[in-house]
């Protein structure tokens, strides 16, 4: 697949079919993700996967994150509240999504903004890649607000979770949102 192609083809996908992914192909993805450049390449990312029961014990927490989004999003979108009923319903029930990959990083001695890039620029490398294999991902930052709940279920005590990502092969074809302009500026070209 043409890497510019894929790199504008990619949506974010909020329904997905019930069909399982092979577990083969989630590792060729996470795969992927680790081949990403990370900071004084410490390679500090660490993922999460869960798919079946174990995802399906996760759902109630995860969803429990749009009470805290929800003042803000009701702000943003007033005047659509169908965005805001779609919302409502996708981190309830994450789209349906057989497949949650969790993202952290493990903290070092320098400031945390460098990790965090590091675990994006994994997260970036995923979505291509899942794109490429045929699936759907929806990078959320919305489920970081119930962290501790995620992490004690996960028993996981000295990692910063960053983001949740619902896997799935995609029930959907969202068209692409329109890009801002103006957002870069050349000089002595
Ligand atoms: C850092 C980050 C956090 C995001 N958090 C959420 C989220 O919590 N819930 C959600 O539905 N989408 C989330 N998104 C997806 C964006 O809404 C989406 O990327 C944007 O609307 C552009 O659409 P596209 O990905 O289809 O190009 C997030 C994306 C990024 C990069």
């Amino acid at each position: 697949m043409d890497l510019y192609k894929a790199i504008k083809e990619r949506r974010s996908i909020r329904r997905f079919k019930a069909d399982p992914v092979p577990k083969e192909r989630v590792e060729k993805i996470l795969e992927a993700a680790l081949w990403a450049p990370s900071g004084m390449n410490r390679q500090n990312w660490f993922f999460v996967v869960l798919t079946g029961e174990r995802r399906d014990a996760l759902i109630d927490i995860v969803g429990s994150s749009y009470e805290h989004i929800a003042p803000v999003l009701r702000e943003v979108f007033a005047e659509k509240p169908k965005v805001v009923d779609f919302t409502k319903r996708f981190f309830k029930g994450l789209g349906g999504a057989p497949v949650l990959v969790f993202a952290y990083y493990e903290p070092t001695k320098e400031r945390p903004e460098t990790s965090i890039q590091t675990v994006a620029a994994a997260i970036q490398n995923l979505l291509l890649s899942a794109h490429a294999e045929g699936l759907g991902c929806c990078w959320m930052t919305g489920p970081v607000h119930v962290a501790d709940r995620i992490n004690r279920f996960l028993g996981i005590e000295d990692k910063t979770l960053v983001a949740v990502i619902p896997m799935g092969y995609p029930d959907e074809s969202p068209p692409a949102p329109q890009r801002r302009t103006n957002r870069v500026v050349y000089e002595g070209f």
